[in-house]
This record gives structure tokens, sequence and C-alpha cells, in this order.
């Protein structure tokens, strides 16, 4: 089995798990290019898998010791847990409704975090509850998986963390908990975070502004404020500043490997530089924590404060 049928698969069962969660609340535009897009990203459309696509998942999935596995579906057991685990994926794809009080813009996880966390090459849930906690450069101290979901809430949703206590939080863990079934605690994960790539050149915001006109209004607006086709990449309902996607390596990364949806890997390293730069450099809003940052250094090139 190719591992993109694997990650189809387990997300097809997923959403029927969910009874679609999905599908009702995006609209039908956005669930016919996700459908699309989904069966061109993953290879699996009978019609024309594109090679171009494949190729860098390939390399990034299975090698070293440690495979791209997620679990299926059935290995939810039936308790208290599974009932938790559901309710993290819930949270997941569908974060406007079911944690409605931390989100502070029009996000989803799973926007960023494609396919609910299991798309391997847009920084996958699979595996990290075997990474964390783990040191990080940014509040300079060890973090649980819970405060770097927490980051996410704050920077990327523009919301707010959930009390460490909360049954929301402990769902989205305990669902990457069970996401991380069967890796052994410390591994490295060959498909961790967004394969970061190079620009040959210093970006170019003039042909990013036009590339958006080109190859990314149609689905996120000429304003870049979202659409029923995709969600909002600048203004108020938008990741803030101090978001990882406010960098520019990061949106390169993110935009080279999965945009336009269901085209990865057609943009060249230096578009995808290009395009992020214009569009991080679009008014979002601000984080008034991002003084706190980096307090023992470390703050890498590209962050913009
Ligand atoms: C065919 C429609 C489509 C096109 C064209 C498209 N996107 Fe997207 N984009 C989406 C969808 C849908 C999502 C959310 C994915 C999901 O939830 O599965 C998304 C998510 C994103 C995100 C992360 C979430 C957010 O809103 O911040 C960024 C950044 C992004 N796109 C940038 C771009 C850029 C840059 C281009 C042009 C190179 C582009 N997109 C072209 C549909 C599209
Ligand atoms: C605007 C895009 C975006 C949204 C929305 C978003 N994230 Fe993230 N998230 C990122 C980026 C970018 C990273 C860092 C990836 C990297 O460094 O390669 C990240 C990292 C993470 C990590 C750590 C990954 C690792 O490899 O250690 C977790 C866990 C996480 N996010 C959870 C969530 C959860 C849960 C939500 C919803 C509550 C969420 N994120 C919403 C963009 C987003």
């Amino acid at each position: 089995m190719k591992s993109c049928d694997l990650t189809g698969n387990v997300l097809g069962k997923l959403s029927r798990l969910s009874g679609m969660v999905l599908a009702q609340e995006t609209g039908m535009m956005w669930l016919l290019t996700s459908i699309l897009g989904m069966a061109v990203l993953l290879g699996c459309s009978g019609e024309s898998p594109s090679v171009k696509n494949e190729e860098p998942q390939e390399l990034r999935v299975g090698s070293d010791a440690i495979e791209f596995t997620p679990p299926s579906p059935e290995t939810i057991p039936g308790s208290r847990l599974g009932e938790q685990i559901r309710l993290g994926y819930e949270i997941v794809v569908n974060t406007q409704e079911y944690a409605k009080s931390y989100v502070g813009n029009r996000l989803n996880c799973t926007n960023c975090h494609l396919d609910a966390g299991l798309n391997p090459n847009a920084a996958s849930f699979v595996g990290l509850a075997s990474v964390y906690p783990e040191y990080r450069a940014r509040n300079a101290r060890m973090n649980t998986l819970a405060d770097r979901v927490n980051e996410c809430f704050e920077r990327s949703l523009n919301g707010r963390a959930l009390p460490p206590d909360s049954s929301k939080l402990q769902a989205v863990v305990a669902y990457i908990t069970w996401l991380s079934h069967g890796v052994p605690q410390g591994a490295t994960l060959p498909w961790r975070g967004l394969q970061r790539i190079g620009s040959p050149r210093p970006p170019d915001p003039v042909n990013g502004k036009a590339l958006f006109a080109n190859k990314c209004a149609f689905c996120h607006g000429s304003d870049g404020q979202g659409t029923m086709a995709a969600p909002p990449v600048w203004g108020p309902q938008s990741y803030n500043i101090a978001a990882g996607m406010a960098r520019v390596t990061v949106a390169a990364a993110f935009i080279k490997s999965n945009m336009p949806r269901g085209w990865g890997w057609s943009l060249s390293d230096s578009d995808a530089y290009d395009v992020a730069a214009y569009v991080n450099s679009q008014p979002r809003p601000d984080f008034p924590g991002k003084a706190n940052d980096w307090p023992k250094g470390g703050k890498p090139a590209d962050a913009p404060y």
C-alpha cells in the first residue's frame, strides 16, 4: 500500500466516524476543492496522478527506521479515552465550533495541519507525542505537547490558551497521542514540521503580488480575506504576527508543498518565497506577548518583530 493510500484511508474513515463535520461546516465549494485537491495531492486519483506531487513525499515517508504509519481508526478504544480522541479530532477539524471561545480568527487547525494533521507535508501531528516535552528557544523552557498546542491557539488562531485542566486541551493531546501510537519516545520523525526550502535570491514581493493574483486570489480572495473556498491569509481574521506562518521561511515551505491546494510542489522555490513574502507583508493582528519571545536569544532572522 502506498503511503498516500494509507493517509487517504485513515482520513476517510475518521471523517465517517465523526459524521463528516468537515462537509457540514465548510460549504460545498470548499468540499469539492478539498476532495479534488486531496485526490491530486495524495496521488490517489485514478486519472492522472502527478508524479511531481509524490516525489518529495516519498522521500520523507518511510525513510530511516521510523515509518509514517498513522493508526487505523478501528484502534480508537471504545472507552472514555476513545471519546476524548474523537473530540480531539473534532476540535482540530472544526476549531471554530468546538473551541469557539479560544479562537480569535476564522481558522481551524486543519487549515494548516492539513487533513487533520495526517498530511506528512503539512506539519503532521503523527508521532508528536513521542518528541515532547521539548526545549524551545522561543520561550526558553521545556514545553509539553499541551503547551505547544496552546501556542498555536494564541498565535496561529490569534486566540487564547486553554487552561491546563481543560478537557478540550486534553482531548487534542489525546488525539495527537493516539496518532503517535507505536512511535518510540525521543524518535526522530523524518516527516516532522514543514520541509524548509532555500531561496536562490532575496524574495521579490512585487512578483509575489502578481503570483497571488494569478494563483491564489481565486480561492483566498483578491483582498486575502478568504472566500467560501479558502480561509483568510491576511487581515483581522488571519494568523497573528507571532505565528510560525508569519515567518517567510515557514510560509514559503508550507506554500511550496501544499499550495495552490491540490497542486503542491508546482511553484518554484523562488516563487514560493516571493508569494510568501507578499502575503506576510500584508496587515495582520499583533501579538502583545511578543515582547517575551526568545528571552535567551536565538530569534530567527525572519521573525517579523
Ligand atoms: C484551489 C483553492 C486554493 C488556491 C488556488 C490556493 N489555496 Fe491556499 N488554501 C486553500 C484551502 C482550502 C486551504 C485550507 C486547507 C484545508 O483546510 O484543508 C488553504 C490554506 C492556505 C494557507 C494556510 C491557512 C491560512 O489561511 O493561513 C496559506 C498560507 C495559503 N493557503 C496560501 C496560499 C497561497 C500563497 C496560494 C497561491 C500560491 C494559495 N494558497 C492558493 C485553497 C487554496
Ligand atoms: C496558520 C497556520 C496554523 C494553524 C491554524 C495552526 N497551526 Fe499549529 N503550527 C503551525 C506551524 C507553521 C507550525 C510549525 C511547523 C514547523 O516549524 O515546521 C505549527 C506547529 C504546531 C505543533 C508542533 C509541531 C511539531 O513538530 O513540534 C503543534 C502540536 C500544533 N502546531 C498544533 C496545532 C493545533 C492543535 C492547532 C489548532 C488549535 C494549530 N496547531 C493551528 C501552523 C498552524
